[in-house]
């Protein structure tokens, strides 16, 4: 029996990122994991795989970048780049690019990308009371299950 779609997450500052990982993993019905809990070479036996975490220092959190800039070689296993972040979703593009980027090069085939708004804890934003408070939202939950839903269409039928 093939295995379930894997959704890699690393979500420490509030849990934005997780539950972003748990609304499209609810669609997928695909399994959560940390990236650390995941030997790479296990990749390629998943249909789809997700990669994802807030953002910090504008990139994707550190271990996060490390673990996909030690990925074996794959051929063309379908996966897909989401974010959270203080800035939203037309400030994190360039993000997701670089990291679409570095897994192509591994050799994934990159079929899509998801960026939502998460409360946003910075130090300097914190004196404030944060920003983004609610985020995501259930309207963003919304949009991360419709979008789960648009790669799901192109998933072979399980
Ligand atoms: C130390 C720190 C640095 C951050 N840097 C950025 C940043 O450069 N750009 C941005 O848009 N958001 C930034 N954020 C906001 C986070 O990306 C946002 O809160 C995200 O939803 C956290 O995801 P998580 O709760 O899943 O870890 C930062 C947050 C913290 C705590």
């Amino acid at each position: 029996m093939e295995r379930p779609p894997l959704i890699l997450c690393v979500s420490v500052s509030e849990g934005n990122t997780a539950l972003v990982a748990r609304a499209m993993a609810e669609v997928l019905r695909a399994d959560v994991r940390e990236p650390e809990d995941v030997d790479p070479h296990t990749l390629s036996e998943r249909p789809l795989v997700g990669f994802g975490s807030g953002i910090f220092r504008g990139s994707h959190h550190a271990r996060l970048r490390k673990y996909v800039e030690r990925l074996p070689h794959v051929r063309g296993t379908r996966a897909f780049v989401y974010t959270t972040s203080g800035m939203g979703r037309s400030q994190s593009l360039p993000w997701q690019r670089s990291l679409e980027s570095v897994l192509r090069d591994r050799g994934f085939e990159v079929v899509g990308s998801f960026s939502c708004r998460g409360f946003d804890t910075w130090l300097p934003l914190r004196i404030v009371g944060g920003l983004n408070k609610g985020h995501p939202d259930a309207e963003d939950l919304a949009r991360a299950g419709e979008f789960a839903e648009r790669i799901a269409e192109e998933l072979p039928a399980r």
